[in-house]
């Protein structure tokens, strides 16, 4: 398919409208967002004329409710059929996980077809051996369904000239979502994940959501775009939600700030942080705003460019949208766009980070305990910025929460530290630590 610009002759001005692009397509999967790609082509051809056909759909199971009406005829449960089909020259995978996904998409690729893909679990995976398999096939490869969130800086991160310094991100909507309900209803984690997978929000096997691997494969798809490979996951630290108590969000907001879950990186000469984890992010300001499944970016370049936006994580149509963005792309005769490797960052450990903390322990209610606490952190070069100590219908009786923020430390040792201080007889249960993240806005 290659494009035919017009030029306005009269005026000198290049007309920018391409015409009777026809783009043939098959579609790999057919839920929500598939759904939503349908509904989107039809409602709209594309403002400036292309035309897509949707030639066929590939499915699991054949006689499946559809979310929105397709002539049977379209459907197969036999991807070969859109694989070898040689009127298809662009597909569009929305099936997610990793097989039959990856061998899908690479087939693809080597029958010189398009790929858009959503897939950012696969992406996080094997991108590098995508991305690899697309350059060589000469095909266009679309990833901006796979961080709805970040999508219109995905070609930024590519093509500036500039590296970025920092990039810090809110990119699961499910997490975002719990984290606001347990403020808003005052209740923990446990009873509003509950809910939420009684309303959909979050799927019955919450792990990927709630314990940070989503957060984190979109993580490692930007990464991929801006250094021309793919961090493999266990190169970053990942924590999630589980243990954060509604207690937590009403002492972090006497303090000044809300907790959110945040994807992390940064650039320091030739070392890299990157890090998904629960953060104290400064109250009313930034990604510290976002409220339910509300996903945010905020990203920092090396000659002090800041930029930000925000948008839904998930749902049919921002992702359906970032998928029709990728067509035009292609329908427009696009080439793939993908940096060289750059020089290879080291990961920088955990252990050497260096941010302020907040620290809640539980401790019995008698003299002498704070000192205690506090003679453990200063032995470990932990200074200490304030302290909050609540004791109203304690539970266990006796047992007072004891919230300490802590000037700048460095990671290793206040996990030492505390390791020693969840030693303490007068300590029960173990002690909780949240980052504390200043935000680019
Ligand atoms: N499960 C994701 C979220 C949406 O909750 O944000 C898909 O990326």
């Amino acid at each position: 398919m290659t494009g035919k610009d017009s030029y306005d002759t009269m005026s000198g001005k290049r007309d920018l409208v391409m015409k009777d692009k026809v783009v043939h397509l098959g579609l790999f999967g057919l839920g929500t967002v598939g759904g939503g790609v349908i509904e989107l082509l039809s409602r709209k051809k594309g403002k400036d004329h292309h035309k897509f056909v949707l030639e066929k759909i590939a499915v699991k199971h054949l006689d499946k409710k559809r979310p929105v009406p397709v002539p049977l005829y379209r459907l197969t449960a036999d991807p070969r059929e859109i694989l070898a089909d040689p009127k298809i020259d662009t597909v569009v995978e929305v099936m997610g996980g990793i097989d039959p996904a990856k061998e899908i998409i690479l087939e693809a690729l080597k029958r010189g077809k398009n790929v858009i893909t959503a897939n950012k679990a696969l992406l996080a995976q094997a991108g590098s051996e995508i991305f690899k398999q697309a350059l060589d096939s000469g095909c266009y490869l679309g990833v901006r369904a796979s961080n709805i969130a970040a999508y219109r800086l995905i070609e930024s991160l590519i093509s500036s000239p500039f590296q970025f310094e920092k990039l810090i991100g809110i990119f699961n909507g499910t997490c975002n979502y719990i984290l606001t309900e347990m403020e808003k209803k005052g209740e923990d984690f446990s009873p509003i994940l509950k809910k939420a997978q009684e309303i959909g929000y979050a799927e019955q096997n919450p792990s990927d959501d709630i314990d940070g691997y989503d957060t984190a494969h979109k993580l490692i798809v930007l990464l991929g775009l801006a250094l021309g490979y793919f961090p493999p996951l266990d190169s970053l630290f990942i924590e999630g939600i589980r243990r954060i108590s509604h207690q937590d969000i009403i002492f972090a907001k006497e303090l000044g700030y809300r907790i959110k879950l945040l994807a992390i990186a940064k650039r320091e000469a030739s070392e890299l942080e990157a890090r998904v984890h629960p953060v104290l992010l400064p109250w009313g300001r930034g990604l510290a705003r976002l409220d339910g499944i509300e996903n945010g970016v905020e990203l920092r370049d090396e000659v002090g460019v800041e930029i930000g936006m925000q948008a839904p994580g998930a749902g049919k149509y921002p992702a359906a949208t970032a998928i029709l963005e990728d067509l035009v792309s292609v329908a427009r005769g696009r080439k793939l766009i993908y940096p060289q490797p750059k020089r290879y960052l080291a990961f920088k450990k955990m252990g050497e980070i260096k941010t302020k903390y907040y620290l809640r322990f539980n401790a019995l209610d008698e003299a002498g305990v704070l000192a205690k606490i506090s003679g453990i952190l200063g032995d470990h070069n932990i200074s200490i910025k304030s302290v909050l100590q609540k004791g109203e219908n304690e539970k266990p009786p006796g047992v007072v929460p004891v919230i300490i923020l802590t000037h700048r430390a460095r990671e290793d040792d206040i996990q030492d530290a505390l390791g020693k201080i969840d030693n303490l007889t007068i300590v029960r249960g173990k002690s909780l630590l949240i980052r504390v993240e200043q935000g680019i806005f």
